[in-house]
């Protein structure tokens, strides 16, 4: 019943509130349930030198991104930086490259959320021969209201969805060209109280009164199914595909988004800085086990359940097929010569 009230914004969905509960009183995801998790790391595992390794963050401008670009280049990674701001993105290039002394550092302006860029960008890439060793979706967004792009699609499910998805088949053929290489899916999980509901993506437009918590918990619930449908594709190929959970943060997306500045005052100093979110983004990225697993969702170092128990948020066979049609129905099968 509460679950019926709070979730009928949304057509024919309903958050689980099992997995709300689970997720919500779970202290492991604050500042405190790092400091406590990362007791039991293995330190060596980032005694790395990453000179030669080539890693492309979207998003990388700011917040957990932002963090893990500078400890990566840190580590001596090329690191390339995609960002929609030429001005905050450059800020981020000259900063990144003055604290660490690592020049191998770039920008590439690109609007996740415009499909068109995102395929430019990536043709050029291909086309310029550069390595790719590391892919991290990072980048998405929260939204109080619903805004459209002009490419006429609704901007969180354009920038968390269709450009994650069109990024990565774009950079596909780069990736296995350089294999062994990686694909970290940055991904929220806020996804455990969330069933995937191929509706909430299809007719968008109905959810009214626009909730952009519950979207953007279908997104990151449809990018940790694409995480598996990929590894399994991949597993061939020599490329890893996983995602991960930050826990929670103090970023600007965390700051800025209307829906959660009520969970943002009540967390307060209990958030985590960006950098313990950008941990296990930067071990997946460059510690040798980050190379060992696939299609798993990770937090703090660890592969974790992508479903709690009685949340009944399991997607069904027939869940992950749609979710593909979906994307290739929306983006069309440009970039998917090399998944056939
Ligand atoms: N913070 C948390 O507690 C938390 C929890 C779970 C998961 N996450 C996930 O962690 C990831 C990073 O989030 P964050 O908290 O670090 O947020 P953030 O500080 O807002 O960083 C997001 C990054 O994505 C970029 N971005 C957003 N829309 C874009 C677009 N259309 N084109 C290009 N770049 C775009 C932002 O650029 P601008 O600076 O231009 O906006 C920024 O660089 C996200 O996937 C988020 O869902 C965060």
């Amino acid at each position: 019943m509460i679950s019926k009230f709070i979730g009928k914004h949304l057509p024919d969905y309903t958050y689980s509130v099992p997995g709300m509960l689970f997720y919500f009183l779970d202290p492991s995801h604050t500042s405190l349930g790092f400091k406590a998790r990362s007791l039991c790391f293995d330190k060596e595992d980032l005694d790395v030198n990453l000179r030669g390794r080539v890693v492309l963050i979207a998003g990388g401008n700011a917040g957990i991104g932002r963090s893990a670009a500078q400890t990566l280049a840190e580590l001596g990674a090329t690191v390339h930086i995609l960002c929609r701001s030429r001005e905050k993105g450059e800020r981020a290039v000259t900063d990144i490259q003055s604290v660490t002394g690592n020049k191998d550092v770039h920008l590439h302006v690109v609007d996740l959320s415009s499909l068109k860029q995102i395929q430019t960008f990536t043709n050029e890439f291909a086309a310029s021969g550069k390595p790719l060793h590391v892919l991290i979706n990072n980048a998405a967004t929260m939204q109080s209201e619903r805004m459209l792009t002009s490419e006429g699609f609704e901007l969180a499910q354009a920038t968390n969805l269709l450009g994650f998805y069109g990024l990565t088949r774009g950079l596909l053929p780069v990736l296995k060209l350089n294999a062994p290489s990686r694909i970290i899916n940055v991904v929220s999980a806020g996804m455990l109280a969330s069933q995937f509901k191929l509706k909430c993506l299809e007719e968008e437009e109905n959810i009214s009164p626009y909730d952009g918590a519950a979207v953007y918990s279908q997104h990151h619930r449809a990018r940790v199914m694409l995480t598996e449908i990929w590894a399994d594709e991949l597993k061939h190929e020599k490329i890893v595909v996983n995602s991960v959970h930050p826990g929670w943060v103090d970023t600007p997306l965390l700051r800025s988004a209307g829906p959660m500045q009520g969970f943002y005052k009540l967390m307060g100093k209990r958030l985590r800085s960006e950098s313990q979110g950008a941990d296990t983004i930067v071990w997946l990225a460059a510690s040798d086990k980050g190379e060992k697993t696939t299609g798993k969702f990770f937090f703090d170092r660890k592969a974790r359940w992508t479903n709690l128990p009685f949340a009944n948020t399991k997607p069904e066979r027939n869940d992950y097929e749609n979710l593909i049609d979906f994307c290739k129905r929306v983006i069309g099968d440009k970039h998917d010569d090399s998944m056939k």
